[in-house]
Order: structure tokens, then sequence, then C-alpha cells
């Protein structure tokens, strides 16, 4: 039960909720969006506010942070005569307003009881293609004489770019040519200011509007001094209050100027119960004729309702593509909002809401890769061409372009053009890439071609090409001028070998510009990340088992790669290589294998047996979990008890970060997750390590699992930005959902169910706390040290949250295509009458296992005894009491598939 008042309540459906708390609160938000990246992108409060953008050049209005919303963005006023102005987003009695929320829609319903009336207005976006934002606002007589009214719908436009928000912000406003149009205000900026190079467009901003009865609207006040004038505020304009009329205005007057879509309708006398409605319409289109065309498509009647009915099928189709069924109704609802995350942060990337006020538009490389896992799980067949196509974002260096263009295939380098390597960008593609290969069984993947990235950032941004110049390209060439190609496969292989050698005075793998906790970024010259070289060491030993699984299958014998790779694979190469020694491994990368493949590659490619390089991975890789089993383990004596853990970072003095320093305990989840999910921690390790994590980043008050210790220092410039935050924010010491996740996953992957469990349960519990939390289902980046959900819906948390719930906690996975069920359940997960259950896709068709456990028997003490398919028994393999295989052959065929899994002593 949650600790606090729930904010509130799920509707029969399931999904969209109803609350009157919320419609008292200012800060809190919906992503309202269409179905692209490079479709509209808007949010909105309960209050109206938020703002309405495609992407860094095309903000329809004014950029809002979180601070801003506290100022209503979208309004419709109506004079009450005799009574005054009211309107949608201003309170005139607290209990008056409530809020209805659905998957990418809002309704909020305000009453003003002293005039006698109820406004309403609902917003979302259509999934159409058409940026433009849709509000329909119902203004009705809840009294019992008649009023008469003087309508008026008013959204400020700002038309034009995010920097401009300071940035000559008003040299820009001089460039708005706006006019009057019968459907309401158009502005059209002469240019896209940017004084690196000033761009024409044709663009155009709009705010247009009608009434349901299809009339427009009566006349319209374009700019800010004709609606608010000198004396009013976004709130009280007065052209309203002084209720002055429209006119057309001079072109001195209009041009030039702030543009505001203030919609004067015409004055209306409701009978009692009568109501009226108006359709509002703000976004942009490439000219000022698609606006128009725009206007016309949404004019008709009923189309309001109709796109607002594509609204709701289009995103249940989305989030309900994977269902659970548990114990806990209000989880599964919750479930489908976390379902709809991943998809939003690939239309919006980690930029655009309120929150995320330092992104610009893009995709970071560890999120495209985070995204892509929940993408495999929902349709596994489409992602394929992505996939590769993203593998042409890696460098023959091993590292890799930052942001991904719009085109597929298409990267850039550091958007602020600083040359950063993040070291654990490596790991991401191969878990993802061996997602992919287990759902579908296509191993073949591993074998396409995919070109390489070129910039002239050298050797992981240690050197510069002075000599590259953008008409080069960006992909790296041979020697004799060719484009080259490498496959999948060996595109992986550099990711993981350049970094094994890549190391610093303690021979761990250097933390470079930081690793996955963007914050630690201030340790890039003596630096080094445990937490990482644990999980390139387990990865290792994975792309050795990958490729002799695919030898097999393929009936191969020998794998190709450029022949430069033979030198990073050193025990089949012939520079030796003692890894025990940094100098060797530093000049097996700076002198031997950088300068042969930089600026230009040979071409030549040699064929390798596979089982010598799989030989080699496995070398490495136990050479990295020895020596972290051997040095890395801290001992820490507190309160009488011994406590052991993993230590996962050396600093930029090339000191030891974790354990005790000036009378603290220093300690990071991150340095403890990965030695788990890599496979390195052994179970008394593990069992140290959940003991230390309950002790030391267990918050006692609110059950959640912090990313740090309190290092108590004002600023670590020798490890990174994060400890400049208050302790218990974002990476300093936040309940980071994504790590605490991670942290779940890798624990049940090992086998500590119960432990998984607890995990899971903290963070589904600070989310359900709704009271305290104070955001919309869905998990957040983060939970400060109130409990308060931050950074909602951007965050590679849910892709992370559905991973393991789907192939952990419920255990349904691909192996190399065929389907295996593992239940990791425990008993009260199950239903009252016993059951649990999920539905996903998998071999091309919808699937749902119904789990049964009428004893209600709890993990470890049930087994598989059989799965039926209606009531036939299907052919499993028994690979252990509770996991069984299915081959992926006895699972084709067409329509849903329900197969109920029988478990039993
Ligand atoms: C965010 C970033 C992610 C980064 C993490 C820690 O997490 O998107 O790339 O690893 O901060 O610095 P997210 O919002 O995805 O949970």
């Amino acid at each position: 039960m949650p600790a606090h008042k729930p904010l509130y309540h799920f509707l029969p459906d399931g999904v969209s909720f109803t609350s009157r708390e919320i419609a008292r609160m200012r800060l809190i938000y919906l992503p309202l969006s269409g179905t692209t990246a490079d479709g509209l992108k808007s949010c909105v409060t309960p209050f109206l506010g938020g703002d309405v953008k495609i992407d860094k050049n095309t903000f329809v209005t004014r950029p809002a942070s979180r601070e801003d919303l506290r100022q209503a963005l979208r309004d419709f006023f109506v004079l009450v005569r005799g009574k005054g102005v009211f309107s949608l987003a201003a309170e005139s009695s607290p209990d008056s307003a409530s809020v209805e929320i659905g998957q990418l829609w809002q309704k909020i319903t305000r009453r003003h009881p002293s005039a006698g009336i109820e406004m309403e207005a609902v917003n979302f976006v259509p999934v159409s293609g058409e940026t433009v934002e849709l509000m329909r606002v119902t203004v009705r007589n809840v009294s019992r004489r008649p009023v008469r009214v003087t309508p008026t719908s008013a959204v400020p436009l700002f038309g034009r770019a995010l920097a401009n928000k300071h940035d000559h912000e008003h040299v820009t406003s001089l460039l708005h040519r706006t006019r009057q149009l019968p459907e309401g205000v158009l502005v059209s900026p002469t240019m896209l200011f940017n004084e690196e190079g000033h761009t024409e467009i044709r663009r155009a901003y709009f705010v247009f509007g009608l009434s349901g009865r299809g009339e427009k609207s009566v006349g319209s006040f374009p700019t800010f001094e004709s609606f608010y004038s000198d004396g009013g505020t976004w709130s009280s304009p007065a052209a309203v209050v002084e209720n002055l009329p429209p006119r057309k205005l001079s072109s001195a007057e209009i041009n030039g100027k702030e543009t505001v879509g203030a919609l004067r309708f015409k004055d209306e006398t409701l009978k009692p119960g009568a109501s009226r409605e108006y359709l509002i319409m703000f976004g942009t289109a490439s000219d000022p004729a698609e606006a128009g065309r725009v206007f016309r498509r949404f004019s008709g009647a009923g189309a309001f309702d109709r796109a607002w009915d594509e609204v709701k099928a289009f995103w249940r189709g989305k989030t309900r593509s994977i269902s659970f069924a548990s114990r806990d109704r209000d989880f599964d609802s919750w479930m489908n909002w976390v379902m709809l995350q991943p998809i939003l942060r690939r239309i919006w990337g980690c930029s655009f809401l309120p929150d995320h006020d330092y992104g610009k538009g893009g995709k970071g490389w560890r999120d495209l890769w985070q995204d892509l896992l929940s993408l495999i799980m929902i349709e596994p067949e489409t992602v394929r061409g992505d996939l590769i196509n993203n593998f042409k974002g890696i460098r023959v260096d091993g590292s890799n372009a930052t942001i991904i263009g719009e085109k597929p295939g298409e990267f850039v380098a550091d958007r602020n053009a600083i040359s950063r390597v993040w070291m654990d960008h490596g790991v991401w593609p191969l878990l993802t890439a061996l997602l992919y290969i287990h759902q579908t069984g296509d191993e073949n993947i591993l074998f396409e071609s995919a070109t390489y990235f070129r910039d002239p950032q050298l050797s992981r941004g240690m050197q510069k090409d002075l000599a590259w110049v953008p008409s080069y390209g960006r992909h790296l060439k041979t020697k004799s001028g060719q484009v080259y190609e490498g496959s999948v496969l060996e595109h992986l292989l550099i990711q993981h070998l350049v970094p094994f050698f890549n190391v610093g005075e303690h021979n761990l793998i250097r933390l470079e510009n930081a690793d996955w906790n963007d914050g630690l970024d201030m340790a890039s010259q003596r630096g080094e990340s445990v937490a990482f070289m644990a999980m390139y060491g387990g990865n290792l030993f994975a792309l050795a088992d990958v490729i002799e699984h695919a030898a097999q299958t393929g009936s191969f014998e020998e794998i190709q790669v450029s022949r430069e790779v033979l030198t990073l694979l050193d025990t089949m190469g012939t520079v030796p290589c003692r890894y025990d020694s940094v100098q060797d491994k530093k000049s097996l990368l700076f002198d031997a294998y950088f300068p042969s493949v930089q600026p230009e590659i040979s071409g030549e490619k040699v064929g390798l047996p596979v089982k010598d390089v799989a030989a080699d991975l496995r070398r490495k890789g136990n050479w990295i979990f020895g020596k972290i089993r051997d040095e890395e383990i801290v001992t820490v004596k507190n309160g009488g008890k011994t406590h052991r853990w993993f230590n996962g970072y050396y600093d930029n003095q090339g000191r030891r970060v974790e354990g005790r320093r000036d009378g603290k305990i220093r300690m990071t989840l991150t340095g403890q997750v990965f030695p788990i999910m890599s496979g390195l921690a052994g179970e008394k390790d593990i069992k140290d390590v959940i003991a230390s994590v309950r002790q030391f980043l267990k918050d006692k008050a609110l059950g959640g699992y912090r990313l740090n210790t309190d290092f108590g220092v004002r600023n670590d410039l020798d490890l990174g930005r994060a400890f400049s935050f208050a302790y218990g924010t974002k990476e300093n010491g936040a309940f980071f959902s994504h790590m605490a996740v991670m942290y779940a996953y890798a624990l049940y992957r090992a086998g500590f169910v119960r432990e998984g469990n607890e995990v899971l349960r903290s963070i589904v519990r600070m989310c359900g706390d709704t009271g305290l939390a104070r955001i919309y289902p869905g998990i957040p980046e983060y939970f400060d040290s109130e409990g308060r959900g931050m950074y909602h819906y951007l965050t590679g948390s849910a892709s992370w949250m559905i991973l393991t719930l789907l192939t952990q906690v419920f255990g349904i996975r691909g192996e190399y295509g065929d389907l295996v069920i593992n239940p990791k359940l425990v008993k009260e997960q199950f239903s009252r009458n016993g059951e649990a259950g999920s539905s996903f896709s998998f071999a091309g068709r919808k699937v749902t296992v119904v789990f049964e456990n009428k004893a209600g028997l709890d993990y470890g003490q049930y087994a598989v005894k059989k799965v039926l398919s209606g009531e036939k028994p299907l052919e499993v393999k028994v690979l252990s009491p509770a996991c069984v295989k299915i081959k992926r052959a006895t699972l084709k065929g067409r329509g849903e598939l329900v197969l109920r899994v029988v478990l039993g002593k």
C-alpha cells in the first residue's frame, strides 16, 4: 500500500486515470506527441502550461523548463456579463477542477461556480502526421440562469529556435511577419537566425480556431501589445479584461513583434445546461499553404473525435504489445505506461521535456542501444536494418560517434564539438545484438557488412587528424581510397578488444571521459572504471560463445576480419603481449594497432579459425575476471561488521574511489551491478555485495537504493561533476532507476530471485507512492531524497524494466530463436487463483503465456510440469526443473498462441 494519499486512480480500461489532486499541480506534465522524431512534441500540465515544438530550431511556443510550467501556455477566457473574467487555466475555487488522462491526451475540467460555468479542454497531438496540437474547449452553463459570455482563446507563439529563448530573443522577434487570417493568426519568420549562417525559411507557425458550429472567429489580437497591452499579463490580458474589440492591425503594428494567437469568438448567451464548443489548432507547417490545409483537415464535423479515437487506438496498439497480468492490477496498469516510455524516447530522444532542458535533440549512443532492447521484444523483425545501421557509428579505434543523425546510418561527432569518449559505449551494442539474436535466431546478422565512422578524432580522442576535412567523408577508407566495410562481428570485436588494451596505471580499463555515469567526467587522465571493465570481461566470454554457436549453426570454421585486427587478437598474432604489463598493452595499441588502421586501413582481410578467436577472447575475459577478483574487492569494517564489495573506480589522482575515506564510506551501486551482471562475481561475492548494498545504499525511510553513498564533499574535481550536484539528486546518490533496475536484473540472472524482487519492488513502490512521487504513471529517471520522481518519461530504465520483467521475472526469453520459459515469480505475484501471465510477440505471432500455480508454491519450490497449447501438451526440452525450452518450429503458425504452463512440485 502506498504510504501517502494516491494522486490518481486508474479507470476501468486499466490505462487512463482521473484525479482532483493533480488538477492543483503546476509542475506535473504529460507529453503529447506525434509518432515520429520529426513530428510535433508538446507537453501539457493541468494548468495548460508546457510548450510545443518539433526540434531545436522549430519551437512553436516559448521553450519551457520546469519552473516555467507555473505559467499557463494555452488558455481560454470567458468574460461573463456581470461576473468578470474566468479562464481554463485560472483557479477560482480550490476544488473546482479535475483531470482525466489517457495515453497521450489530457482532459481538464474546471468549474467556476461564481460565474455558473464549467470549462473543459481536451488536448492531444494527432497521430496522422500533421504537426499540430488540437484543443477542444467546451464552455457550459451549469447555473440555473442564462449567462452571456465573450470567449477568447490565446496561445502565445514563439516561432523560432530554442537558443533564442534568451540569445537574440528580441532581435529574432523582428523577423516575424504576421497575418490576421479568417482562420486565426499566422506568423512566418523571414529566416532561421544563426550568425554562423542564416537560412531563409517559409515555415509557418499558426493558431487557428473555429466554433463547434463551424464558425470562424470574429477577429484576432495577433501581437503581445494588442492583446496584453503594457499593463496586462498572460493570465490577465487587457483585450479580455477590458473587452476590447479586435481590429485589423497595420503593418507597423503587426510585423516584427512578439506574436500571440489570440482569437475572439462571437458573444453567446448560454441557456441553463447549454454549452458551446471551440476547436483551437496550433502548430507549424512547412509553409502557409500547408497550414491552411491542416486547418481544413480538422475543421470538418467529427474530425476532432475521429482524431482522438485514432490517438487512443495508436498508443494502445503500441503499449499493449507486451502486457503482464499479476496479482496487482495497478502494477499491470502502471506497466502499460512504462511500455510507452521507450517509444517516447525513440521519438523525443533525451530532450524537449521540461526537466530535459539540456537537450538539443538527437540521440546519444548508449540510449540508442537501450531503446532498441524493448523494440526487439516488441517487434524483433523490424529492427534488423536499424541494428546494422547503428554499427556504422563505430570508429576503427572502438569508440563511436556520439550523436545519431536523422537518417538511418547517419552519424555526427559530439554536437558541442568536444572530443569525448565514453568508455562504456562498447558494451551496449553486444547486449542489444545478443538479445536480437536470441529472440529471432538470426545469427547471420553478425556477418552483415557495415562501414566505420570517420572524423578527425583518432586513437580514442588522444590524437587529432588535422588533415581531415568534411569533404573527405565520414567513412573509414582503405589506403587505396575505397570506403572500407567490415562485418558486424568485426565491429563488435574491435569494440571489446581495444578497451582491453586501453588501460591506466593500475592495469584497469581507462575511464576516459566518463562511463555509464555521465557525471564521472573529470578523471580522463588517470581515472579507471573497474565497473565497466567487469562488463567488458563478461562480454568477451559472450562473444566467444556466440561466434562458436554461429559457426556450428552455419557449419564454418573461419571468420573473416581485417588483417590489422589480428594485432588485437594477440595470442594469434605476431605482437606478443604480457597482460600484466601496462606498457605492453599501451604499446600494442598506440604503437601497433592504431598506426596500422589510422588514418586508413589496408582493406585486406584474413580468415581466422573460430576456435582460436574464441580462445583468445576467453583468455582475455579470464584475465579481467581474475584481476578484478584478486585486487578490486574492498573490505571495510563498520559497526563491528566486516563488509566486502567491489571497488568501481580510480580517480584522476590514481586513488581508489570506494572504501572508507576521511571517515566516510564511499560506495557506488554501479561498481556492484556490473561485476554481477557480467558473471564475474561468485555466489559469496554476490551475498557480500547484497549485504553491503543493504547497509550503505538502501534508504531506510524510502526503501529505495541510492546510486552512491554521500561522499561528503563540496566537489570531487578528481572524479566528476556528479559530486557537485546536491547529494540525493541525479548522478550523486539519487535513487537512479536505471541502475537500480539493472541491479535487479543482474540479481535475477544470477539466481538471487528474492533479492532481485526486493529491489524491483522498491522501485515499483516508489513509483506507486504517487502522493510522494508526484508524477504520472511510469518510471522516472530518478527519485530525489524526498521521493519525488524527476526527469519523467525519457529514461533508459523503462526498456530495462520491460526486459527484466519479461525475460527474468516472468522468465520468458529467446535462446538462439527457441523459446525458454523459466519463471522466477515469487508466490505473492500470482493472483489469488494462482495465475500470472504475459503476452508478447515471438516467432512472428502474439504469444500469451499463463502460469498456473494452483498450489501457491514459491520460487524454488515449483517446477514446470507441462506446457499446454489448448488441451495439447507441447514438446519441451527440460533444462532444469523450472526451465524448459520449446523449439521455434513448434511455435510457428498464425493467430494468437496461448500456452498454459502448469507449475507444481
Ligand atoms: C541518463 C542518460 C544515460 C546515462 C545516465 C547516467 O539516464 O540518458 O545515458 O547513462 O543518465 O548518467 P536515463 O535518463 O536513461 O535513465
